[in-house]
């Protein structure tokens, strides 16, 4: 047995800087609260989510589900076998066509993608990683049209890139440099590939295809305009020398998950974004050690003398890679790149119908490793709400509920980001915090709540500060740490929140993350030799609220990922079996048409046996199961006893895998055509296990795919967006 290593490009993945000792602050918080007064004046219960919180009221009824007849009843196609080859396999019935692929062109007159490394002008091309994504209907006439079904647009995002050391190396000839200083043609085509695409597409010839030429074609890139919305604007924490006085940044990063807007805008997470960063191991002395500054870069995985993933800010002297050094090396903020990552952490907006509007970054939804944001279904007259998971270990779930009230009629207004400027720029922000009796609560973060305020770690000034820093926020008020909080999604059957926690190496038996009610499984998984602890195969939890901004909710665990022959008593504790057994769910999306909740994995723990996958499932409700007690017997022979809440059992009628994807690939991003019958997902970083050294040599690739599949010139393997149909027409999965 050898200890669990991982490949060094997953340090820029997985981040765990939370070394908040979250159990003891509990007793800080009524001590601070007792000191304050508030204890005396009768809000003791230290119900800390309803200081201040004007905006946690609500007496209307939650908003009526999709007709029932609409909705699923049953998953009616036959489950797809655990599968290590390399392709897309789906049920009996159902076909794939590969509809985008990176290097695409988006233009007019850019050439076909050759696919060896000697492309350019990605700008213009598909942007590598296809993650989260959304569907944007046009009618016949190529008029945005929400519910054309057989023409619209896909806006979507291109997280990163497949690495091995700085170079992202199937997008150069020889796989790149991988020294520092980088050579500034392959950075630059690294800082294009990120970011976002809105491209075209639809039915032509009986199949899925993009058009190349499209009014509506578009990438954002690293490069791209953006400016900064909300309490954070303006903030002197986000001043550069590219903008003086804070209220612009250029670009998005590590675009993962998305959410598409009751007023039918495109909204992305920006998650792992620190790694792009550079700090020299001087960087703290300069900053001063004790200054703001400092402490949050250290919360937000940025110590002195961190590298960056790629060493952009190694190839010229030209801002668009100095940007990249955040350190303190000019005489003031005005004149170096110390704050230029504080604009990136954001959920970002774009309306994909108006190409000429710059990408808006929405602060007042928070600064993590935003991973998406989805959106409770909005009640006119009732505040909009949002929720939101920080991935990285032992991070925290938040809620944001807006300052401004639903009014139906801008579903249908033509300046969408306007929308997104009265919902978005003025609200609250909470984060849950779980507690063992199957209850929780939402705890406002912003200077109305004094625990926040009187933070001894760090001296919140306002609610810009809140905003840019909201971990620090969150640490303040006790947040349950949770076990890499990924994708959100809403159940339209009843308004419960679904939240995929793909796994968790550092979850422990005791101590800061010690096991607990909400993150409760701690055992040891074997992949070949080798050994990886803590919760390695993940689990999904959900939320149910009286209304959607409560303070107060009810948890369960709907389910606890496994392989199907784990100890049944301690690991696969839902009873699965090899029909819906997975690994590390990551992407969770409810069909809007059906009601089916999809299940997407990015799995690195069960590839042994088999390549990621999309699931299918019918959930049932909060409390559908019971308390469940599991016990970990410490090394000094004492036990520890955790009591949790564990959702029905699965059968196959509940929950059966659709898809397997080729090898080295997740699968990730979703959404369907509005009538149900094409679903589109995201085949992330096929073949991402092989070597730099073997980029040249095909026959040593992991994955081929989709040049295997008929797609596209070369063999190295592809990020690429495929579209689900049935051979009969039907609605996909039912
Ligand atoms: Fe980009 Fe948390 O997945
Ligand atoms: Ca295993
Ligand atoms: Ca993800």
């Amino acid at each position: 047995m050898t200890p669990d290593t991982r490949p060094d490009r997953d340090a820029f993945n997985l981040e765990d800087s939370n070394r908040t000792q979250n159990p003891h602050f509990d007793s800080v918080l009524a001590a601070r609260l007792s000191r304050r007064g508030l204890l005396r004046a009768g809000a003791g219960v230290a119900a800390t989510g309803l200081l201040g919180a004007t905006n946690l009221t609500g007496c209307a009824t939650q908003g009526a589900a999709p007709a029932a007849g609409a909705l699923a009843t049953r998953l009616g196609f036959e489950a797809v076998p655990k599968s290590l080859a390399d392709t897309v396999i789906v049920p009996p019935g159902y076909r794939v066509d590969v509809v985008y692929a990176l290097g695409d062109p988006l233009a007019p007159g850019v050439p076909a993608f050759r696919n060896d490394g000697t492309d350019t002008d990605f700008d213009r091309r598909a942007g590598d990683h296809h993650d989260g994504m959304e569907w944007f209907g046009l009618d016949a006439a190529g008029k945005p049209a929400t519910g054309g079904a057989t023409r619209g647009l896909i806006a979507m995002n291109h997280e990163a890139t497949t690495d091995e050391k700085l170079s992202s190396f199937f997008l150069h000839a020889d796989g790149g440099g991988s020294t520092l200083p980088r050579r500034a043609a392959e950075v630059d085509k690294e800082l294009l590939v990120h970011g976002l695409s809105v491209v075209e597409v639809g039915v032509e010839g009986g199949r899925w295809t993009y058009r190349q030429i499209s009014p509506w074609n578009r990438r954002v890139t690293t490069l791209s305009d953006a400016v900064i919305h909300g309490p954070a604007r303006g903030s002197e924490h986000l001043v550069t020398r590219f903008s003086p006085d804070g209220t612009r940044a250029r670009g998005t990063l590590n675009n993962c998950g998305s959410g598409k807007t009751p007023w039918g805008t495109y909204a992305s997470g920006e998650e792992n974004w620190f790694g792009y960063f550079s700090r020299d191991a001087r960087d703290n002395e300069r900053r001063g050690r004790n200054d703001k500054s400092v402490v949050a870069l250290n919360r937000y995985g940025r110590p002195a003398g961190a590298p960056s993933r790629h060493g952009w800010e190694s190839a010229g002297t030209d801002d668009r890679y100095a940007r990249w050094n955040n350190g303190a090396t000019g005489a003031d903020a005005r004149n170096d790149y110390r704050n230029e990552m504080n604009t990136f952490g954001y959920i970002v907006e774009i309306d994909p119908y108006d190409p000429t509007k710059p990408v808006h970054k929405r602060t007042a939804l928070g600064r993590l490793g935003h991973e998406n944001v989805t959106f409770a279904r909005p009640v006119p007259g009732q505040p909009i709400v949002a929720y939101m998971g920080d991935d990285a270990r032992n991070e925290y779930i938040y809620k944001f509920v807006s300052q401004a009230r639903w009014d139906a009629r801008d579903a249908q207004a033509t300046d969408r980001l306007a929308v997104g400027d009265k919902y978005l720029d003025q609200g609250t922000l909470f984060v849950a915090k779980f507690r063992e009796d199957g209850t929780g609560e939402w705890i406002e973060l912003s200077m109305r709540n004094p625990i926040v305020a009187a933070n001894p770690d760090f001296e919140f000034r306002s609610d810009a500060e809140v905003a840019i820093f909201t971990r620090l926020a969150a640490d303040a008020v006790g947040a349950t740490k949770m076990d890499r909080p990924e994708w959100a999604g809403v159940n339209p059957r009843n308004g419960e929140v679904y939240i995929t926690l793909t796994n968790n190496s550092n979850r422990t038996v005791d101590g800061d993350t010690g096991a607990d009610a909400a993150n409760p499984r701690v055992y040891q998984d074997m992949k070949g030799s080798r050994a990886s602890n803590g919760n390695v195969n993940g689990h999904i939890v959900r939320l149910a609220q009286r209304q959607p901004t409560d303070a107060a909710f009810r948890w369960d665990i709907y389910l606890m990922a496994a392989e199907a022959g784990a100890d049944a008593g301690r690991v696969n504790l839902s009873g699965l079996t090899d029909a819906n057994d997975l690994s590390s769910p990551d992407g969770l999306v409810f069909s809007p048409s059906t009601g089916i909740c999809w299940i997407e994995t990015d799995d690195g723990a069960y590839t042994d046996v088999t390549n990621c996958m999309l699931l299918a499932a019918l959930p049932g409700q909060v409390g559908d199961g019971g308390r469940r007690t599991l016990s970990y017997r410490r090394g000094d022979g004492s036990e520890k006893r955790v009591d949790t809440h564990l959702g029905r059992p699965q059968t196959e009628a509940t929950l059966k895998r659709f898809l397997v994807g080729p090898r080295g690939a997740e699968i990730t991003g979703w959404c369907e055509s509005p009538d149900g019958r094409t679903m589109f997902v995201n085949i992330q970083h096929p073949g991402e296990n092989t070597k730099m050294a073997d980029v040249r040599d095909p026959a040593k690739y992991e994955s081929q795919w989709p040049a295997n599949a008929g797609y596209g010139a070369g063999q190295r393997p592809r990020s690429a967006t495929i579209a689900i149909t049935r051979i009969d027409g039907g609605r996909i999965g039912t």
